[in-house]
């Protein structure tokens, strides 16, 4: 690289000391560590914990304008409504790719040849049969539990199955040596996890319904494949409706990346400490189960189901106003404006009602969009539908249960997951471990006392209802029982 113009730079006075600095700029970014130098001597009275002579530290709750990464994978456009994967606007995927080519794309970086297409299909759908052992692990869950945490224990359960991809047995450069036989161990993983994430979701469905587990098909596309091992019922010549399976392969393409979200952060951070990729995986998996993020879909069903009817919108936006309710699917940290993947899943959402009828709950949710679109509140705070707001509605139509809508996320992510994690792991100069530092608040240095001597503490924590415990245990007397 040639010598930095030095109008690429910024500087910097530190009114500590008086003294300047330049920063160079690269790619419109400065160094979070160029400001480790800028120190300054220790005021009078001030903290020791501050830590002054030791460099300013950049703070930034909740990552809101800190790059973690560089990437060459999804680029959006917050403003503008743009998002493309590896250069393709994500609606000429939509109409034209399909999800295993998309997968293809973001994990290799080009669109693939028919050729290798057909390598990467057949090798993937190769490796979706699961282990028969899984069925036992599936099944040791409660009739009732949430398909999330089933998928999320199960990606972690998949890891302990392959000790050769596992870097604390093999040594740590086992994924970044960049060799052919590593890169080679690592497409078989790749495989492996896309392969087995339907498999799994399905196995995660059917334990639920109390139905056999189906071995995956031959001769079906990769969303053809999971509809038929959730549905199958023995039937002879079974073919899911192709209306619903192109829509699921939309959706799974919309849903495959979306650079460094809340999961595939979490994927990168678990992954920088060379943890083995299932165990980055199932803590991606963990991530996005949460309502701010994948879970919003399963969020904004049941936002629409306590709305009711369009009549009810109003209040409700006026609740969301006072602060006492959340506009669930509403609202982006990157997008200020309409999700450009919430036209397509409208758009999506028609063809499939064409078939299924349409969702009761549409008419809530248009009223409810176009109530929101024109109110002050949220074009003030640009808050505009996200992808889960209507996703939740198609995935109802297709008869999916509630608590099932996340786990439609986390199938098409785990490509996402991958592609950065295989980008982070053979990265020029290998995989720096994801330590971020914190601002210390807390107490100075302070001497231990024995408990006889010290007063209570300032916070105790809440006492708590014992569940299972019958007014009959409370009644008895046993040795050991607490005199509280
Ligand atoms: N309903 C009501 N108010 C909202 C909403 C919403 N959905 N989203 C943001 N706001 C308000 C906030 O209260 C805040 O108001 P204030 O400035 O007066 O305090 C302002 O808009 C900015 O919001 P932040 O929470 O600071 O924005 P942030 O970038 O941190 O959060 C998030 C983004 C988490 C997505 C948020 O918009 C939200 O909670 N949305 C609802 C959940 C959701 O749909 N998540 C899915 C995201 S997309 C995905 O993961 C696929």
């Amino acid at each position: 690289m040639g010598k930095q113009p030095e109008s690429e730079s910024l500087t910097v006075r530190d009114n500590r000391t008086g003294k300047t600095y330049n920063v160079p700029i690269v790619n419109n970014t400065v160094s979070a560590s160029a400001f480790k130098s800028m120190s300054a001597p220790k005021k009078e009275g001030e903290r020791d914990e501050n830590d002054t002579e030791k460099g300013l530290r950049v703070l930034d709750k909740g990552f809101m304008n800190t790059a973690v990464i560089q990437s060459e994978i999804t680029y959006i456009d917050g403003d503008a409504g743009v998002l493309r994967y590896r250069g393709y606007p994500i609606e000429q995927l939509a109409l034209h790719s399909s999800f295993l080519e998309t997968a293809y794309l973001l994990i290799y970086g080009s669109l693939p040849s028919k050729r290798q297409l057909h390598t990467f299909e057949t090798e993937v759908m190769h490796h979706s049969g699961a282990h028969s052992d899984a069925e036992d692990f599936f099944r040791s869950f409660r009739y009732d539990a949430h398909p999330m945490a089933i998928l999320t224990s199960a990606f972690s359960y998949l890891g302990s199955y392959y000790s050769e991809a596992n870097p604390s047995l093999q040594g740590q450069t086992l994924f970044t040596k960049r060799d052919p036989a590593s890169i080679s161990n690592m497409d078989k993983q790749i495989y492996r996890l896309i392969g087995k994430a339907t498999t799994f979701a399905a196995m995660a469905y059917r334990v639920r319904q109390g139905r056999d587990f189906v071995t995956p098909p031959t001769g079906f596309s990769y969303t053809g494949a999971f509809l038929y091992q959730m549905d199958h019922l023995g039937e002879e010549n079974y073919v899911p409706n192709p209306v619903l399976e192109k829509a699921l392969d939309i959706l799974f393409i919309l849903h495959a990346d979306h650079e460094l979200n809340a999961s595939c952060t979490t994927v990168l951070q678990t992954g920088s400490s060379l943890v083995d990729p299932y165990s980055a995986i199932a803590a991606g998996c963990a991530s996005l189960y949460g309502p701010l993020h994948g879970g919003a879909n399963e969020a904004v069903i049941r936002m629409l189901i306590s709305i009711g009817k369009p009549e009810n919108v109003p209040a409700f936006i006026e609740a969301v106003k006072r602060r006492e309710k959340v506009l669930s699917g509403f609202g982006h940290r990157v997008y200020k404006t309409s999700d450009p993947r919430s036209f397509i899943v409208r758009r999506t959402a028609d063809e499939v009602f064409k078939v299924t009828g349409k969702d009761e709950l549409l008419e809530t949710a248009m009223a409810l969009h176009d109530a929101a679109m024109k109110d002050e509140f949220f074009i003030k705070r640009k808050l505009a539908p996200n992808v889960d707001f209507w996703s939740g509605l198609i995935y109802r139509a297709m008869g999916f249960p509630l608590d099932f809508f996340p786990v439609l996320f986390v199938v098409p992510r785990v490509v996402g997951w991958i592609a950065h994690w295989r980008q982070m792991m053979l990265q020029e100069g290998g995989v720096k471990i994801w330590r971020p530092r914190q601002v210390y608040l807390g107490s100075g240095k302070r001497d231990y006392e024995p408990v006889d001597s010290r007063p209570d503490a300032q916070i105790a924590p809440s006492p708590v209802v014992h569940s299972g415990i019958t007014k009959r245990t409370n009644l008895a007397s046993f040795k050991g029982k607490s005199k509280l």
